[in-house]
């Protein structure tokens, strides 16, 4: 390895840090996976203890975004997924619509703390803020950085999968064509590399703080969302699959709806692929 250059690996201490350091109480880590989600899908079944469970993979080669989106997934990405009990997690059906939202909102403020590191506290203002592109997606800069994808495992019940995929340090130089002008990774708005284990060990922590379920998480949260919806004011296109629905987001409401003003009439999305018009 050259000098200065950071180790996408991650070896049996940083599996030891992870457990100690978070909420995860178990690892299972793998080199390449074809996807996180597939694999947490896939030991669900017979995971009947120790939760949150982590699948943690150095590569995938076959991630998985919502519908039949692929997720790009090359060394230097994080790409993980945890595996939640929800009563333990006090996570009830009636809170699954905003989980996506959550993690998102989460994972920005990650972001945030992680572009803040070794910068000095002068230059900590100008900073970009990270942003939540309803239901599962972070902006910065305009580009997307992460994507979150939620799965309840069908053959069971009370389990929620939580499939997270950030470009950290894989720079979107390497990236397929299409995604060299769309998508961005930390270390391309840093110029610097960070070691994954702490981008992850980051991220978890501020997952857990902010799914925990209290009366503070209500209020804190669903004003986490409505001030980094990237959505708000804008002209968008709601593909609902059976019809289309235009107009201008009004922001997300309480149970994390996407609010969308369509000629005066304002309706209440909870799911749908949203483009923006202008
Ligand atoms: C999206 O943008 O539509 C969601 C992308 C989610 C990607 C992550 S990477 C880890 C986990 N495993 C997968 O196969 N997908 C999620």
């Amino acid at each position: 390895m050259k000098k200065n250059e950071t180790d996408n690996r991650f070896s049996p201490t940083d599996l030891e840090r992870i457990v100690s350091e978070t909420f995860v109480a178990q690892v299972d880590y793998h080199e390449t996976v074809g996807s996180t989600n597939d694999r947490a899908l896939e030991l669900s079944p017979a995971a009947e203890d120790q939760f949150p469970l982590l699948v943690l993979a150095e590569s995938q080669t076959a991630g998985r975004g919502r519908g039949t989106n692929q997720w790009w997934s090359s060394c230097g990405a994080l790409t993980f997924s945890v595996l939640l009990a929800t009563e333990a997690a006090g996570l009830p059906t009636e809170r699954w619509p905003q989980v996506s939202l959550t993690v998102g909102l989460a994972v920005c403020e990650a972001l945030e703390e992680l572009l803040a590191r070794g910068v000095p506290t002068t230059s900590l203002a100008v900073l970009p803020m990270a942003s939540l592109k309803w239901p599962n997606d972070v902006y910065i800069e305009g580009r997307k950085i992460c994507g979150v994808l939620v799965e309840a495992p069908r053959d069971r019940q009370g389990r929620l999968l939580l499939g997270i995929g950030i470009n950290v340090n894989n720079s979107v130089n390497n990236a397929p064509a299409e995604l060299k002008s769309t998508a961005t990774a930390l270390c391309d708005l840093t110029g610097r590399q960070v070691a994954l284990t702490d981008a992850l060990i980051e991220v978890l922590k501020r997952l857990a703080e902010r799914l925990q379920p209290s009366d503070l998480w209500n209020a804190q949260v669903r004003e986490g969302w409505r001030r980094r919806c990237l959505l708000t004011g804008q002209k968008i296109c709601v593909d609902l699959g059976v019809r289309q629905s235009e107009g201008v987001c009004r922001g997300i409401d309480d149970e994390g709806a996407l609010l969308l003003d369509a000629e005066g009439q304002v309706e209440r999305h909870f799911a749908g692929v949203v483009t923006r018009l202008e």
